[in-house]
């Protein structure tokens, strides 16, 4: 099914034209007030504004055993996990991962990029890590490398978006779905293989290994090694048709 036609008052379209006011090919233009516009253009955008209105209705009577029959005629039987495009360009990406319950994003990196993201129906688990090296350390992404938490709780519908700052060393983060879930990603800037951000998986160093164990605990902080490692096969997320209201670019 193609996009619906164009409303220019969807917040999805606001969501677009306030992120291209406030974001640069550099990320936001002001650390403050661009983020905080695009934050709150973000905190806007309900199921129905991106094509997921079936999707959120079903998810909200997930847990009752009456809904099962239901569930099955809304929600793909595949495992695997949907992305939805929206848009990209130098500045910045807009998608949206559509995740079954129990699928798993693995931890992975955003290398130089911010990241603002908000669950728009289901709930997830996010755990999200701040390297231990300052921002702008030489990165060797072949080495284990410290860090720290920095959270590690549910998000669940409605709620409000979530940030990830380079300058704040967290570029890390993993996904899991409680729920089947959508969540909705903006990128600034967006992956590019040739400007050097590309997507690299990081997995926990095991416990015994040497150096596995835990650095520090100190202060009530705990750092861990992670180490870049390649997901196992069955990692699959697959490109998907978006089915919301056209953009007006
Ligand atoms: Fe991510």
């Amino acid at each position: 099914m193609p996009p619906a036609s164009t409303d220019a008052n969807n917040a999805i379209q606001k969501l677009y034209d306030v992120c291209r006011a406030s974001l640069s090919e550099k990320g936001p233009l002001s650390p403050r007030d661009s983020l905080d516009n695009v934050r709150a253009a973000l905190d806007m955008v309900t199921p129905s504004d991106v094509g997921l209105e079936r999707e959120a209705g079903a998810v909200r009577a997930w847990r009752s055993p009456r809904a099962a029959l239901g569930r099955k005629r809304v929600f793909h039987s595949s495992p695997a996990i949907r992305y939805r495009h929206i848009y990209e360009c130098a500045s910045f990406s807009i998608g949206m991962f559509c995740m079954p319950a129990s699928s798993i994003i693995p931890l992975h990196n955003h290398p130089g990029m911010t990241v603002l993201s908000k669950v728009l129906y289901g709930a997830a688990h996010v755990r999200s890590y701040r390297w231990i090296e300052s921002a702008g350390s030489s990165i060797n992404l072949s080495k284990a490398r410290p860090a720290k938490v920095v959270r590690d709780g549910e998000m669940s519908a409605p709620c409000g978006a979530m940030v990830l700052r380079p300058e704040e060393g967290g570029d890390v983060h993993a996904l899991r779905a409680i729920t089947p879930c959508a969540i909705l990603h903006i990128l600034t800037p967006p992956y590019s293989s040739q400007d050097g951000r590309h997507c690299s998986y990081f997995r926990r160093r095991p416990r015994s290994h040497p150096s596995g164990v835990l650095l520090n605990r100190t202060g009530g902080s705990e750092f861990v090694w992670l180490e870049e490692y390649q997901p196992r096969h069955n990692f699959i997320i697959r490109r998907d048709l978006y089915t919301g209201p056209a953009l007006k670019l």
